[in-house]
Order: structure tokens, then C-alpha cells, then sequence
């Protein structure tokens, strides 16, 4: 039983939408839909959010409201014998995995906050901000410091635990991106030539889409979510019994969506009111950002001012995914083993992260089937485990726990019917399950 709670339903909401809106929503969601050709991308994407997606959330809010447990014993509670608790061992490794190269991201924000304090951001030498991005990344010491201070940062809001640590910061953090994510959309619609940009965005061209971008989609869709992780199972297990889980989940839900557009009406628009290309890979939000604020007056500190929420929005994820592998590992000890526990998971993780870090500069000639570390690793986290992680819970939840429990748990303090749990309850047995097999066998079929 977690003996740290959140301390009001707003709080949790908060939380748990700053981990789902991070780096997945306002960096890898554009230059996917960038690669993977805009409109229709972005549409499949927001389809799966509010079907797969946000049934799946609410499956992992009732598991862990239900327990009141971590990813291992949540498992362990509703089915004692089985390696159900394998599942929450997946999530824990998943996790790992893919810190350790969200982290790198973190560092590429903190080095690139440092050098704007200077200016050398927005108005880089010849203009040429693809060149910026190689110079930093290419130096493996400011890049591995500034990796580095984005774990220690991660660590010390997690060591101090659910109310003092991450509710805490996270209040402060995510209502302040939203508010400055509103002005840059204003800034970015404003540009000359944005249009063109709105519509690669928006306009579907369906002809595009292939097995693969079903696949990216849903693997998409999981990562701005948090999903299959077992992360959400962690964060819900702190919260009270009588919060409504449906109007909770839905909240997030929409928060994702929102600032999925924003982050899509700054990006776009920019991209192609400046000429470049939106399938620049990890890289576009790097090169771009700092093109658009070039052109502001005052842009340096405006960019200054991004970067920093653009840290905080990847803060608050990292802080679900250090929580989710420290919260089992410290289980009934919490007070003598928290700050420990903490400590070594987040520079076991930093150290995993090496090797991403540095596939952009010093190891970018090695490849791994034909691409480098740092792609190879988001690849078998986003689409593979991710997807896996998902289907297993996606079978878990509702034919281990009991009926009576689900709908229990997933109606208290809901004005919700009972027809809404029947179709919750359909949806996450038979079309969640089934959809992820379908993609991941047409992925294959290529
Ligand atoms: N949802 C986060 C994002 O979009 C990433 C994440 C995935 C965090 C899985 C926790 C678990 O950036």
C-alpha cells in the first residue's frame, strides 16, 4: 500500500499529463509526422489517442487505483500465481530504456538553454542552425554534462518523493508550458508562408499511409501517453479512492491532444515559412525553433524562455519513468531507501545513456542494421516494446481482474452508466488487443 498520495485530483491530472506531454508530444510527434508525411499521420495519431489510447489509460488508472500498487505487485495482487508480475518487470526495463535516451534530449535542451543565455542560438554563424545542432552534439563533454545535470535534475525532485517532489514541481511547471506554447502558436501562424505548413499539418493525404505508418501511429500514440509501461499504474496508485478515473483520464487525454496541436501549429507552420525540410528527423525542433525566434524581436530571451519549458515538460516525464522503476524497488521502505534508490537508478540510467548520446557525435559511424544507437534504441522502445507492453495489459486488466472489481473501481465517483462501462469493458478486451496484433502482423507484411 503507497503510503505517499497525491494531494488533490488536480494534482494527479497534473502529473499525469506532464508525463504524457513531454518530448514525445512536442519533438518526436512532429518530425514522425514529418517523415511519415504530416496530415495523415497526425489524423491516425489522434484517432488512436481517443480509442485505443484513452481506453488503455483508463485500464492502467483502474489497475492501479484498484491496488494501490507499483508495476510488480499491482500484478502480483490481482493474479497471485502466473508471471503476470513479468509485465510490470517489462515496463520496469522499457523504462530504463527509454530514459536513457529521452535523457539525452534533456541534455540537448539544458546545452542549448546554456548557450542562449549568450545569444549564439538565434543567430548562429552564416545563419546555418543545422550546423549548431552538429556543433553541440558533436562535443561529447557538453553534451555529456549537460546529460548529466538533466538526470541529477530528474533525481532530486524524485528523491523527495509523490507530494514534495513530483506534485510539487509539476504544478508549477505545466501550467507554465501551456501558457508560453500559446504565444509561440501565435507567432509561428503569423510568420509569411505559414500556410503551407498549416496544411502539410493538417490535410490528410491518405495515399501515404502504409503498414509501417499504422504501426508508428500506435506506437505514437502509447509514447504520448505513457502507456504500456505501467507507468499510469504507478501514478494512480497514489491516488484516493473516491477520484473519478474516467473524467480523469479524459483530462489527460486532452491536454495531450492540445498541446499536440500547438506543438504541430508551431513547428509546421515555421518549418515551411523558412524552407527547410519537415522530414529532418530528431533534429527538426533543434534547427527550427531557434530559426523562428531569430526572427522575433527579442527572440533570444523568448528562446531562452522555451527551452525552459521544453525542459519542464521533459522534466515531469522523466520524473513517471525514474518513479516507476524506483517505486517497486523500495517498496515498505520508502523513508530509509527512497534518496538511495533514486541516486543509483538515475545514474545507472545517465550511464546506459552514453551510447545514445553519443551516436550523434563520436559513435555516428557506428551503425546498428543501418542506422545509429541512438535510432535503433527509440525504435525498439517505441515500436516494439511499447506496443508489447500495451497488448499484455491491454490483456491483463480485463480478464484477470474480476468484473464486479472493474466496474467498481471504474465507476466510483463517475456519473457514468453502466452502458459506458460495457463499452470500455469490449473495447479494451477485444479491439485493443486485436488492433495492436493486426498492426504489428501488417508491419510485418511490411
Ligand atoms: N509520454 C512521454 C512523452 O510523450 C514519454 C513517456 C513514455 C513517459 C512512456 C513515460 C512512459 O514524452
Amino acid at each position: 500500500m503507497a503510503s505517499d498520495q497525491w494531494t488533490s485530483r488536480i494534482g494527479f491530472i497534473l502529473a499525469a499529463a506532464g508525463s504524457a506531454i513531454g518530448l514525445g508530444t512536442v519533438w518526436r510527434l512532429p518530425y514522425v509526422a514529418g517523415t511519415e508525411g504530416g496530415g495523415a499521420f497526425f489524423l491516425i495519431f489522434l484517432i488512436l489517442l481517443l480509442t485505443l489510447g484513452s481506453t488503455l489509460l483508463l485500464a492502467e488508472f483502474v489497475l492501479g487505483r484498484r491496488t494501490q500498487e507499483g508495476a510488480i505487485r499491482a500484478y502480483k495482487n490481482v493474479a497471485s500465481n502466473g508471471n503476470w508480475h513479468w509485465i510490470g518487470i517489462l515496463g520496469m526495463v522499457t523504462a530504463f530504456l527509454l530514459l536513457s535516451f529521452y535523457s539525452v534530449v534533456g541534455g540537448w535542451i539544458i546545452a542549448y538553454l546554456v548557450r542562449s543565455f549568450s545569444g549564439q542560438v538565434t543567430s548562429p554563424p552564416g545563419g546555418d542552425y543545422s550546423a549548431l545542432f552538429e556543433t553541440i552534439t558533436a562535443n561529447p563533454w557538453e553534451v555529456g554534462i549537460a546529460h548529466l545535470a538533466f538526470m541529477v535534475m530528474t533525481i532530486l525532485v524524485v528523491q523527495r518523493g509523490i507530494r514534495k517532489g513530483i506534485e510539487k514541481a509539476t504544478v508549477y511547471m505545466m501550467p507554465a508550458l501551456f501558457i508560453l506554447f500559446a504565444v509561440l502558436v501565435v507567432r509561428s501562424l503569423t510568420l509569411d508562408g505559414a500556410w503551407e505548413g498549416v496544411v502539410f499539418f493538417l490535410q490528410p493525404d491518405l495515399s501515404a499511409v502504409s503498414g509501417q505508418t499504422l504501426l508508428t501511429a500506435l506506437g505514437q500514440a502509447f509514447f504520448s501517453l505513457s502507456l504500456g509501461v505501467s507507468v499510469m499504474v504507478t501514478y494512480s496508485s497514489y491516488l484516493g479512492k473516491s477520484e473519478n478515473l474516467p473524467r480523469s483520464a479524459w483530462s489527460v487525454v486532452y491536454l495531450t491532444i492540445l498541446i499536440a496541436f500547438m506543438a504541430g501549429l508551431v513547428i509546421f507552420p515555421s518549418v515551411f515559412a523558412f524552407d527547410l525540410e519537415p522530414d529532418e528527423g530528431p533534429m527538426l525542433i533543434f534547427t527550427i525553433l531557434p530559426a523562428v525566434f531569430g526572427e522575433i524581436t527579442f527572440g533570444s530571451i523568448f528562446f531562452t524562455l522555451f527551452m525552459i519549458l521544453m525542459l519542464f515538460a521533459t522534466l515531469t516525464s522523466a520524473f513517471s519513468l525514474v518513479e516507476i522503476v524506483v517505486a517497486p524497488l523500495i517498496r515498505g521502505k520508502e523513508e530509509q531507501k527512497r534518496v538511495k534508490m533514486t541516486w543509483t537508478v538515475g545514474l545507472l540510467i545517465f550511464v546506459l545513456g552514453i551510447p545514445s548520446n553519443l551516436s550523434f557525435g563520436l559513435l555516428s559511424d557506428w551503425h546498428i542494421f543501418g542506422d545509429i544507437f541512438f535510432n535503433q534504441l527509440d525504435f525498439l522502445v517505441s515500436n516494439i516494446l511499447l506496443p508489447i507492453g500495451a497488448l499484455l495489459i491491454s490483456l491483463f486488466v480485463p480478464w484477470k481482474m474480476s468484473k464486479t472489481d472493474l466496474q467498481e473501481e471504474l465507476l466510483r465517483g463517475s456519473n457514468r452508466g453502466n452502458s459506458f462501462f460495457s463499452m470500455w469493458l469490449f473495447t479494451i478486451r477485444y479491439i485493443v488487443p486485436i488492433a495492436i496484433v493486426v498492426v504489428f502482423i501488417s508491419m510485418l507484411a511490411g
